[in-house]
C-alpha cells in the first residue's frame, strides 16, 4: 500500500468493531462503526509541513440511507459529507476531500451524525 495510507482498523475506533466479512477491503479488514449518532474513528496523521492536503476516505455503504460523516482535523470539524449508499457492503469506493493539516502531528477524526452511523471504513489516504 501507499506510505500515505492509513487503515481504519489500525485507526482508534470509538464504538465499533474491525470485521473481515465484506471483500475488497485492503489491509486485514475495516471497521464497522455501531449505528449510532458519534460513533467515529480517529487517524494520526503526521504532516511534514502546514497546508491543505487530498484526503481520500474508502467506504462501502450498503443500504440506500446516506451515512453522513463529520470530518475534523485537530478537533474542529472542517467538513460534513453524506456517504451515499454504495449499493452493496462489498462495493468500496472513494471519497475525495482537501483538509488543512498543521506541522507535526495531527488527528482526523470521522464521526457519524445520524443513528445510521458510519458507513463501513476502509482506509484514508493523505497526500
Ligand atoms: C450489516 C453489514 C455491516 C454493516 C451494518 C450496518 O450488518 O454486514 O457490515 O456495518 O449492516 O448497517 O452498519
Amino acid at each position: 500500500p501507499p506510505a500515505d495510507r492509513y487503515e481504519a482498523e489500525n485507526a482508534t475506533i470509538s464504538q465499533g468493531v474491525v470485521e473481515s466479512n465484506h471483500a475488497g477491503f485492503s489491509g486485514t479488514g475495516f471497521v464497522n462503526a455501531d449505528n449510532v449518532a458519534g460513533s467515529h474513528v480517529e487517524f494520526t496523521v503526521p504532516a511534514a509541513a502546514a497546508g491543505g492536503r487530498t484526503l481520500r476516505i474508502r467506504y462501502a455503504n450498503g443500504t440506500t440511507t446516506n451515512r453522513p460523516m463529520a470530518v475534523a482535523v485537530n478537533g474542529a470539524t472542517v467538513a460534513t459529507r453524506d456517504y451515499t449508499g454504495t449499493g452493496a457492503w462489498t462495493t468500496w469506493v472513494t471519497d475525495t476531500l482537501t483538509v488543512p493539516l498543521t506541522a507535526g502531528s495531527n488527528t482526523i477524526r470521522l464521526t457519524a451524525t445520524t443513528a445510521g452511523g458510519c458507513p463501513n471504513l476502509d482506509y484514508i489516504e493523505v497526500a
